[in-house]
């Protein structure tokens, strides 16, 4: 696997493609929690990183006291990282768990979700992976549950058929960014309108190639 410490340095030029991605990302994040039901909001992000979206949002979010999240990273030294983030940012509620975030079962007390982020994943699998993520990610939702999805659309470019296969599983959109910038990425953001398939023990989502 490529070396995930050095890639999230970009995030420390505010002018990289990588930070302006972030921006949309916690903007899009922002407007789901607003827009959550009243109560609690469960999220949780697959591949987390040091947790910048949820992380950057959160402190000054009027829902803030709703949430608990689970965010789910593999590398402990990332996971180190996202969890001093976090108790910087006093979010005691924000759980990082060191683990596979690839299969179901690390998510088995979290679902259903009413927010789910799968940001800077689906570049770094096959794309049939990313159709299986893009089809079964439901199975984490409750009914309504958003899902904020990236992927860059460097050709060939696989978000048309993502956002396709995101509508085949139940999901509405909600907004596509896509800036014309020279660094090509887009941001989906998608809304459950279906009831969620069960949850399936044991399930694999994908397998990074990169
Ligand atoms: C491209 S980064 C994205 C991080 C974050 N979501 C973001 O957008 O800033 C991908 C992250 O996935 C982690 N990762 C790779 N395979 C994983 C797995 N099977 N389970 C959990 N995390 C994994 C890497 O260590 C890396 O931190």
């Amino acid at each position: 696997m490529r070396d995930y410490e050095a890639w999230h340095r970009q995030y420390d030029d505010p002018t990289s493609p990588l930070t302006q991605r972030l921006a949309i990302v916690q903007a899009r994040l922002g407007q789901r929690l607003s827009a959550a039901a009243p109560g609690a909001i469960r999220v949780i992000s697959i591949c987390a990183g040091e947790g910048r979206d949820l992380i950057g949002v959160l402190p000054h979010h009027p829902r803030r006291a709703d949430v608990t999240a689970v965010l789910v990273e593999l590398n402990p030294h990332i996971v180190e990282v996202a969890r001093a983030n976090a108790a910087r940012a006093g979010l005691t509620q924000v759980k990082i768990l060191e683990g596979d975030a690839a299969v179901s079962d690390i998510y088995a007390a979290a679902v259903p979700a009413d927010i789910v982020l799968a940001c800077g994943i689906l570049g770094n699998m096959s794309d049939m992976d990313v159709e299986r993520t893009a089809r079964n990610l439901s199975m984490l939702c409750r009914t309504g549950a958003s899902v904020i999805w990236t992927r860059h659309r460097n050709e060939p470019d696989l978000t048309p058929r993502i956002r396709g296969w995101f509508a085949d599983a139940g999901f509405e959109e909600l907004s596509f960014d896509a800036p014309d910038t020279a660094a090509k990425y887009g941001i989906g953001t998608v809304r459950l309108i279906a009831g969620p398939p069960p949850f399936q023990p044991g399930f694999r989502f994908f397998t990074f190639t990169r």
